[in-house]
């Protein structure tokens, strides 16, 4: 399965939830020339610089994700004629509303989309954001992982969430609840699997 991960909003937690897919089998393109996917993860990505096109992907056999950075970037046109998903990671406000809708009428594409409401916090503004993007887009799959200082652990050891639960003792029982989140994302990815 071919994943690109993409946004026009920067940090909204794309390689957040790219190294959590590589930590659940996924390998990685890192596309983001100031991101930190390939030095984290160098045995199972490979890093591509601004100009290089995204590669012929048809004989890919493992699970990939594209990590788009940010911004526009022309490839995730190609990216997507090549994926079997699109995840959109939104943090839901008002503002990423309309930046949402902008990305979806940037990449102008009828790829199966998977929006990830991450870094949730109050439940209001999650539930404002769903209701409006509901009425927006038609056929709106999602999946939601709130804001945690146990994903910013996560992220700083380089380990996996679902991981960091299963270690013995108090530690590994701060994470159940977070690995139960990761896991209901990655089993919504999942779904997408032709
Ligand atoms: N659910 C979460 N809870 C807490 N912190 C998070 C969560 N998701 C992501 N973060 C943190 O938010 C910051 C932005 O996330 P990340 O770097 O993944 O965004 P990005 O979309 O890849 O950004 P860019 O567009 O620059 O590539 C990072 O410090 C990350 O660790
Ligand atoms: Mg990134």
């Amino acid at each position: 399965m071919i994943i690109s991960m993409y946004s026009g909003k920067g940090g909204v937690g794309k390689s957040f939830l790219t190294a959590q897919l590589i930590h659940n089998g996924f390998e990685a393109i890192d596309l983001d020339p100031f991101g930190d996917i390939f030095d984290r993860y160098e045995d199972k990505s490979i890093y591509l610089n601004e100009d290089e096109e995204i590669p012929d992907l048809s004989s890919i056999k493992s699970d990939l994700v594209l990590d788009f950075k940010g911004g526009k970037d022309k490839r995730i046109h190609n990216a997507l004629d090549q994926s079997d998903l699109l995840i959109i990671p939104v943090i839901p406000s008002r503002e990423t509303v309309s930046t949402t809708i902008k990305t979806i009428d940037y990449i102008d594409h009828d790829i199966p989309k998977l929006f990830v409401f991450n870094i949730v916090g109050k439940k209001s503004n999650l539930e404002q954001t769903i209701e409006v993007l509901n009425d927006m887009i038609k056929d709106f799959k999602y999946s939601i992982v709130r804001y945690s200082e146990a994903y910013l652990t996560s992220v700083n050891n380089s380990q996996g969430i679902i991981q960091m639960s299963k270690e013995k003792g108090i530690r590994g029982g701060a994470y159940t609840t977070h690995a139960r989140e990761i896991q209901q994302f990655l089993n919504k990815v999942e779904e997408f699997r032709v």
